[in-house]
């Protein structure tokens, strides 16, 4: 499972050999924690009071030239002279962004009623994605919208658990995204607690309780234990089968093990019994694969993965907000894949499933928000370094590995870090967001 040719790439002869050879490069990525600074830069007339949100963030200004982030406000951009202020400010510095660093350029959504805006915003898109491709050395480039950029405050304040995932080590792994800030009635809808930001940046979800479905392993084991690590009570659910290994991670977690099979017609119910006092976070990681071409396909295995992926979310969901279990306030993360959104030969069935997920979060997270205060986001994890990804054959599993912006296997912390930024209690303004967890993936990129 360890990944001996990033190790390789990482010696001397190695660096030299696959140099030679046109081989890919993947750089370790940093996951602790960012020694440099950062550098922030304008393209446009903007509005934008940035400068209180960046100095929370906790990299101060670069003095080194070596920038471990550079912001890029490209909000204020209105027209094709302008998009030329976006490379005269990167072009300069892209070469020093340091190994494993940060580029996160802010725009505004497309403006449907005025395409010259909408042309000059949709190019950032283009830009951003194709600036993370090239970027290489581990270094990251997102792109984020904000729906609110026209009011100093409103607009950074809302985007300030965004900026602080982007710009730290936590969002390793997540290159290549577009991010909207406000969209989906994020911003300023009824209910909408989760504006304001919580006392306490480090336990944000202290007195929070997480619900994480499938977490006796893999990935789902990653989101409780990073979960649990911000402060929450977590609910480690998994299978009847898989009880004892539930159990033994709810208790290193400090938090209860629920055996139930998510597909329980009953399943809903019996959540929110297990919870009185409601969710605050609901995590729907669990999800199975049965894999064939669909000639081959006999109905069970279709069925089973379209009822543990798809239909069960669905249900569970319909029945915890109609029963009014999920918490005001509140989050609803689930999972999607790759797979969802590119197609995967062999996986007609998760496939459909995953891009139904897809589906049902674009269309329930503006009324979820409206009706109950909660939102509701998805991950798209990519290749994820597990037992499932582990037993792939070695050339296949070679080829998803290197077949990314990082040239390498994201790890389930990355999907876990992902999900606690979606969970976080001052993330209310990201609502209807599908966000792929995938180092900028080849695939349907
Ligand atoms: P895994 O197979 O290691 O873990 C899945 C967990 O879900 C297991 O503990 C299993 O017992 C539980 N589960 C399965 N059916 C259940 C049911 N009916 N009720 C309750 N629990 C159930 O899988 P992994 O790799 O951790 O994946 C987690 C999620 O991420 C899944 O939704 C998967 O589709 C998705 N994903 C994973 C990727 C990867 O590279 N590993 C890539 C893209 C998406």
């Amino acid at each position: 499972m360890a990944d001996r040719y990033l190790s390789f790439t990482g010696t001397a002869p190695g660096r030299f050999l696959t140099r030679r050879l046109g081989l890919p490069q993947p750089a370790a990525l940093e996951r602790g924690a960012f020694s440099g600074g950062l550098l922030h830069l304008t393209a446009g007339k903007t509005v934008l009071d940035l400068a209180p949100v960046l100095a929370r963030t906790g990299l101060g200004p670069d003095d080194t030239g070596r920038p471990a982030a550079v912001v890029l406000d490209a909000t204020g951009v209105r027209d094709v002279d302008a998009l030329a202020e976006v490379h005269a400010a990167l072009h300069p510095v892209v070469r020093s962004v340091a190994t494993s660093g940060r580029v996160v350029v802010l725009g505004t959504p497309p403006d449907p009623a005025d395409h010259h805006q909408a042309a000059v915003q949709q190019a950032l898109e283009g830009f951003t994605r194709s600036l993370g491709k090239e970027i290489g050395r581990g270094r990251t480039v997102n792109l984020v919208r904000l729906a609110d950029a026209a009011h100093a405050d409103a607009g950074a304040g809302a985007a300030e658990s965004t900026l602080r995932f982007l710009l730290s080590p936590a969002s390793a792994y997540v290159s290549g995204q577009v991010v909207e800030v406000g969209g989906a009635g994020g911003a300023g809808a009824p209910g909408t607690d989760g504006i304001t930001a919580p006392d306490d940046w480090e336990l944000p979800l202290a007195g929070r309780t997480a619900l994480v479905t499938g977490a006796a392993r893999g990935i789902g084991a990653a989101v409780a234990r990073t979960l649990a690590g911000q402060g929450a009570q977590v609910v480690v659910l998994d299978v009847p089968q898989a009880e004892d290994e539930a159990r033994r991670a709810a208790e290193r977690l400090g938090g209860t093990a629920l055996p139930l099979d998510i597909t329980a017609g009953d399943a809903g119910e019996r959540i929110a019994a297990a919870v009185p006092g409601g969710i605050d976070v609901l995590v729907h990681n669990a999800g199975i694969t049965r894999d064939r071409r669909l000639a081959n396909m006999p109905a069970d295995r279709w069925g089973s993965v379209l009822d543990v992926n798809l239909a069960s979310v669905l249900r569970t969901t319909d029945a915890l907000l109609a029963a009014g279990a999920v918490n005001r306030g509140g989050r609803i993360v689930a999972t999607a894949s790759i797979a969802g959104i590119a197609g995967n030969a062999g996986q007609t069935n998760y496939g459909a499933s995953k891009a139904g997920i897809v589906g049902l979060v674009r269309s329930l997270a503006p009324r979820a928000l409206a009706g109950h205060g909660v939102t509701v986001n998805a991950v798209a994890p990519g290749f994820i370094e597990t037992r499932m990804t582990a037993a792939v054959p070695l050339f296949i599993r070679e080829a998803g590995r290197r077949m990314n912006s990082l040239a390498q296997g994201g790890l389930p912390a990355d999907v876990a870090e992902t999900t606690a930024w979606l969970a976080h209690p001052a993330s209310g303004a990201v609502n209807g967001q599908v966000v792929r967890v995938c180092g900028q993936s080849l695939l349907g990129a």
